[in-house]
Formats: structure tokens, C-alpha cells, sequence
């Protein structure tokens, strides 16, 4: 497979088509120098762990007016950042998010680590969000695999292990195909690649980039990738 071509042809497709989302340095933007705030990046994937794109756009903004900085998150009330997570749900992300602002306060002078290392040894940081931090915030080239990148790269590589156990081969094959140029657009053009074009139900694969490298559009029925483990 010529990876370096079809990371070139996803990125080509996320400069047309990609979402405008309220966290996202648009690449017209990025090519005239702009870069992403490592606070405004982690407030929003730690809100999309469970909860969709649609909900999580006004809780990002308010949070944003409420706390513009991690330091301003670090030292606010944490029955207000409690108040204010409200109805989103999953309320051990708020706690972790209070104790992750204050350990970068702390510890970190206010900046985040800029290594997937060091983002994984604050609060509430897992594998998936150290992954998208270090890409879409300091440029680098980790493999950030959510449920969409699952799809996508299992439907790429006709990948035939099934899920969970799938997961170490699917993520060396997303690093495989990961550019050092753009890694976190291309992390964030994989995402909305998963979102809009190839769907789990009904793929709009004429549409899709990686129409002529995917090996699940020359099977009979790409819609079953990723297999699942039998119940
Ligand atoms: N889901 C999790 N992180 C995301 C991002 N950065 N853009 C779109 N959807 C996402």
C-alpha cells in the first residue's frame, strides 16, 4: 500500500470537507501559522469521550467563557465546574478534569506536557486522549484510534481479527499510515472521514478518498468490517 500517498489523498479530502468545530484550528488557518491551544484541545476530547460532537460544541464554549485558561480552570470552585458539566454526564470526567488543571497549575507552570508520556501521567488522561493531545496540539505523530479511526483503518486493511482484540494491529497499522506532516489534522480528518463518509451502516464509499486502496470496497460487503467478536 503507498502510505504516504493515501495519508496525502485523506488530507487533500479534510482541507474540502472538513468539520468546522468550535476546538479545531481550521487548516486555511494552520497554513498561515496558526496552531491549537493544548488547553482548548484537551477540554474538548476529554467532553467527546462519551458524548457526541453535537452535544459537547455548547458546553466547550461555555466552559471557554467561564475559565479561558487552564490556570482559571485550576483555580475555580469546583461546585461550579461541577454546575457547569452538568448534563453531560459521566461526572468523574468533571472531578478528573478539576484535578488535571490543577496538576498542570502545579506541577507543570500552567503548560501541558507536550509528549503522549506526559500527558498520560495526569488525572483523567488515557491512551485515546494522550494519543490526540500530542498529535492535534504538538504535532506529533501518535496513533489516535477512537471507535471512527476503528472502522476506517479496519475497513482499509480488511481487517479480518475481530474487535477488541483487533485493536494492537489496527493501531500500528493507523501509525503506519500517520504522516510527520499534519499528524493531528490527519488524527481529526480520519474522525470525520468515520462521521461522514464511511458510515457503519450504508458507506458512501464513492465519495470516500481511499476509494481505490480499500481493501473492504473490493469484498462483497464493506458495511461488516469491523468484525466483531461472536456473542
Ligand atoms: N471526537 C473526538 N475527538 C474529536 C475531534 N477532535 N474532532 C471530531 N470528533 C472528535
Amino acid at each position: 500500500l503507498p502510505q504516504a500517498a493515501s495519508a496525502a489523498l485523506l488530507l487533500e479530502w479534510y482541507d474540502r470537507h472538513h468539520r468546522d468545530l468550535p476546538w479545531r484550528v481550521p487548516p486555511a488557518a494552520a497554513r498561515k501559522g496558526a496552531v491549537a491551544d493544548p488547553y482548548r484541545v484537551w477540554l474538548s476530547e476529554v467532553m467527546l469521550q462519551q458524548t457526541t460532537v453535537q452535544a459537547v460544541k455548547a458546553y466547550f464554549e461555555k466552559f471557554l467563557a467561564l475559565w479561558p485558561t487552564v490556570g482559571d480552570l485550576a483555580a475555580a470552585d469546583t461546585e461550579d465546574v461541577m454546575k457547569a458539566w452538568a448534563g453531560l454526564g459521566y461526572y468523574a470526567r468533571a472531578r478528573n478534569l478539576k484535578k488535571c488543571a490543577e496538576a498542570v497549575a502545579r506541577d507543570h507552570g500552567g503548560r501541558f506536557p507536550d509528549s503522549e508520556e506526559g500527558l498520560k501521567a495526569l488525572p483523567g488522561i488515557g491512551d485515546y486522549t494522550a494519543a490526540a493531545i500530542a498529535a492535534i496540539a504538538f504535532n506529533r505523530a501518535s496513533a489516535v484510534l477512537d471507535g471512527n479511526v476503528e472502522r476506517v483503518i479496519s475497513r482499509l486493511h480488511a481487517v479480518e481479527t475481530p474487535l477488541p482484540a483487533a485493536k494492537p494491529e489496527m493501531r500500528a497499522l493507523v501509525q503506519a499510515l500517520t504522516p510527520a506532516d499534519r499528524p493531528g489534522d490527519f488524527a481529526q480528518a480520519m474522525m470525520d472521514l468515520g462521521a461522514t463518509i464511511c458510515t457503519p451502516k450504508r458507506p458512501a464509499c464513492s465519495l470516500c478518498p481511499f476509494r481505490t486502496d480499500c481493501r473492504a470496497l473490493k469484498t462483497a460487503d464493506p458495511e461488516t468490517f469491523p468484525r466483531k467478536a461472536a456473542k
